[in-house]
């Protein structure tokens, strides 16, 4: 099974912003995690499509892009155009969730969905065929550098068995709080991609922090 590595942009130092994507591309990092926020759906803002547009100049790796914004169906082709590959929305900021997921695939995108720490596993029951991907929060959304919540795990393993259960394809991917210590029993628990923010970029060497998760996640 794949492992995916996925540095939060979120955690680089913006003021070298070139710097850290040339330092992601040659590291052992799978994607380029992005957090879009709108401080409305989450109490901070980050940044939007030009600031996207300058990191695909840039990166040479997949564009995981979490979107932390309320209706984001306004702007899919707008995510597409600046370069994501993965599109995730969330749950809680989408009525009309099923319409959103297909609005993302017809773009070509690969489409998935986040959850909130609060939001179970079970309302992804009738729409778990259409998604490439679920996103778990394991932090309340909307700030780097929060613990990790520990009822995690329990949702990694529900999810599992919703995944296998209904024939899905999905990818579960963690966001929040990864760190050495807990991305070998998320990985054992079933978790494909490991989204890691602080851990890495304040870390001494990303470079080899990144290493050293991609291990510990591959077993
Ligand atoms: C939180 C973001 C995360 C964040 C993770 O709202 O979705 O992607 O950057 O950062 P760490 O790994 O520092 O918790
Ligand atoms: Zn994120």
């Amino acid at each position: 099974m794949n492992k995916f590595i996925a540095p939060s942009l979120l955690a680089a130092d913006f003021g070298n912003l070139q710097r850290d994507i040339e330092m992601i591309n040659k590291s052992d990092a799978d994607w380029f995690h992005i957090d879009v926020m709108d401080g409305v759906f989450v109490p901070n803002i980050s940044f939007g499509m030009p600031v996207i547009k300058a990191i695909k100049k840039h990166a040479k790796k997949t564009m995981d892009v979490h979107l932390m914004i309320v209706d984001p169906d306004r702007f899919i082709g707008d995510f597409k155009n600046v370069g994501a590959d993965i599109l995730t929305v969330h749950y809680e900021a989408c009525p009309h969730l099923h319409r959103t997921v297909q609005a993302i695939k017809a773009q070509g995108m690969k489409a998935g969905v986040s959850l909130n720490p609060h939001t179970p596993i079970a309302v992804l029951e009738d729409i778990i065929a259409d998604l490439d991907l679920v996103l778990i929060m394991s932090v309340n959304p909307g700030f780097g550098g929060q613990s990790f919540i520990e009822n995690t795990y329990k949702k990694v393993a529900q999810l599992k068995s919703l995944i296998e259960f209904s024939g899905s394809n999905a990818l579960i991917e963690v966001d929040g709080g990864v760190t050495d210590e807990n991305i070998e029993e998320l990985s054992n628990a079933g978790v494909d991609a490991f989204v890691a923010g602080n851990f890495v970029f304040k870390s001494k060497n990303p470079l080899k922090t990144i290493s050293e998760l991609k291990k510990l996640a591959t077993g």
